[in-house]
């Protein structure tokens, strides 16, 4: 078993169920892993060996189920779920999404968008306190992958996401992917999104596989859809290296949901985003020594 220290400074990897009994057994190289709680709250055997890693391995919680987006109010009994978790895990960094998926007690499978306007603004400010009231702790914000816009917002997301961490106190998590899919599905430009977000609150940068389909809106065209399926995409990794030029050394984590690969696949990636923070961190110096 080894004893090397790991911490945030080196990428961490989504760690799903079937990785880890090896990540247990094996303690990869990896500088922390990132969990959905929701894989673990009915699973006790998932997470004593959870509870083992947390011994050696800085923990992320990745919720994918409060739904602070809902109209229909905060799902509470999830929020308390999930607090008993992070009692038990103590994580290091406690995330979720922009976005809601219930409805008056009825459970969508998906992450659905919202209008960026004063009325969304309110609801989802109050239940962000909620949730950081509920777990004690900063609460991490993920910025969405986007497919379509409403006519009705009145302001961008990044805005929109600059009011929510001045109104609660939230912090973000910035996922360079999903920058670079609704970017291209939105028609915005990636690097000005990046330069737009309030540094001081991004806390965690997220890379995810994307893929390409055929816009049936526009025939011609490619959607890109959030599958988490594949290798991170090299346009993604381009503007990774921008998000690391803007934020500073931030805590990377690879996201890898369907057709899961080996775990040296997650590894080669963490690997690669490490090389790229190391080499832009140390070229940012290199010009602020000759400014
Ligand atoms: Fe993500």
């Amino acid at each position: 078993m080894s004893s090397i220290p790991r911490s945030l400074s080196q990428s961490g990897v989504g760690l799903r169920l079937p990785h880890i009994e090896e990540a247990v057994a094996a303690r990869p190289n990896a500088g922390w892993f990132e969990v959905h709680p929701e894989n673990f709250l009915a699973n006790p055997h998932a997470t004593e060996l959870l509870q083992e890693l947390a011994r050696s391995y800085p923990i992320a919680i990745h919720t994918v189920g409060l739904s602070v987006g809902s109209a229909s109010g905060l799902d509470r009994r999830h929020l308390a779920r999930v607090r008993s978790l992070v009692d038990r895990i103590d994580p290091v960094l406690v995330s979720g999404h922009l976005a809601w998926s219930t409805h008056q007690g009825e459970y969508l499978n998906d992450l659905l968008p919202l209008p960026y306007t004063a009325e969304t603004l309110a609801v989802v400010t109050r239940h962000l306190q909620e949730v950081q009231d509920g777990l004690g702790r900063p609460f991490l914000l993920e910025n969405p992958s986007c497919y379509l816009g409403f006519t009705g917002s009145t302001m961008t997301e990044v805005q929109f996401l600059s009011e929510l961490v001045d109104r609660s106190g939230c912090q973000l998590l910035c996922d360079v992917s999903n920058v670079c899919l609704s970017a291209h599905n939105m028609g915005y430009d990636a690097v000005a999104y990046l330069e737009g977000l309030p540094a001081h609150a991004v806390r965690e940068l997220h890379l995810g596989g994307f893929t390409a389909e055929e816009d049936d809106s526009r025939p011609g065209h490619a959607v890109l859809i959030d599958t988490h399926s594949t290798r991170v995409a090299e346009t993604a990794w381009d503007l990774y290296t921008h998000a690391v030029a803007r934020f500073g050394a931030t805590p990377t984590l690879i996201e890898w949901d369907n057709e899961i690969p080996s775990l040296g696949t997650l590894l080669e990636e963490a690997a690669r985003a490490d090389q790229i923070a190391q080499r832009t961190l140390s070229r940012e110096s290199a010009h602020a020594l000759t400014r």
